[in-house]
């Protein structure tokens, strides 16, 4: 389940650009700055594969990495970053929700939620816009790593990540599978892995 190529391939600004070769993927979509790109070179074990930055809304397209020459990873634009222009955003949720229903190839859309601060109402939004739609979906809880602070809260991750799943119960007939990540610590790669052999098995 290890991965032994990670390649970028290429960047589509809509669903029809996306590569055709019909290999399966799995998409990273969440908030601005929630960790997407950063979880993606810790999954592949390289620092910056996919570009990170301190600043929200790095990343602009949609972008197809080739693992093992065999599945893509997909690193989406994050949502919900206020100081982007109001076009821009709204062009990128319209273009990521086209690529969530139209893409057939799509196996999984990881759902990443900070679990360093109590998720937002976007977040809450996107669960249940993916779950009204039956898009297959897995919950990723990011930054584990970081400890409770007053100002972001006073919650541990585990309680903000408890907190989340109550709230979208009733968004969902079952809670979806979820895994607890860091893209310091690496807590969660090996799970994240061994669901995607399991997901691309089936
Ligand atoms: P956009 O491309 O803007 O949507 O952001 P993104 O979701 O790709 O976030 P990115 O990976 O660029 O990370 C944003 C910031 O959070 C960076 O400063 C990262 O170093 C930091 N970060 C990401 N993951 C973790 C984590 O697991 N733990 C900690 N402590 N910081 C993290
Ligand atoms: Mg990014």
């Amino acid at each position: 389940t290890q991965v032994s190529t990670a390649e970028f391939v290429k960047s589509s600004t809509c669903t029809e650009d996306c590569p055709s070769d019909g290999l399966p993927e799995f998409a990273l979509v969440g908030r601005s700055n929630v960790g997407k790109s950063s979880l993606l070179n810790s999954l592949v074990r390289r620092k910056r594969l996919a570009l990170t930055s301190k600043k929200p809304g790095k990343t602009q397209c949609i972008n197809h990495f080739k693992i093992n020459g065999s599945w893509y990873l997909v690193d989406l634009p994050g949502y919900g970053y206020a100081s982007a222009p109001q076009e821009l955003r709204i062009n990128w949720n319209e273009f990521t929700k086209e690529y969530f229903l139209k893409r057939e190839t799509l196996v999984s859309v990881f759902l990443l939620i900070d679990a360093s601060i109590p998720a937002k109402k976007i977040d809450f939004e996107y669960a249940s816009w993916l779950g009204q739609n039956q898009i297959p979906m897995t919950l990723i809880f990011t930054k584990c790593d970081k400890r409770k602070k007053k100002k972001n809260g006073g919650k541990r991750p585990e309680e903000n990540v408890e907190d989340f799943q109550n709230s979208i119960r009733k968004y969902f007939s079952s809670v979806p599978p979820w895994i607890m990540t860091s893209s310091v610590t690496h807590l969660g790669r090996d799970e994240i892995l061994l669901h995607i052999a399991q997901l691309r098995n089936y």
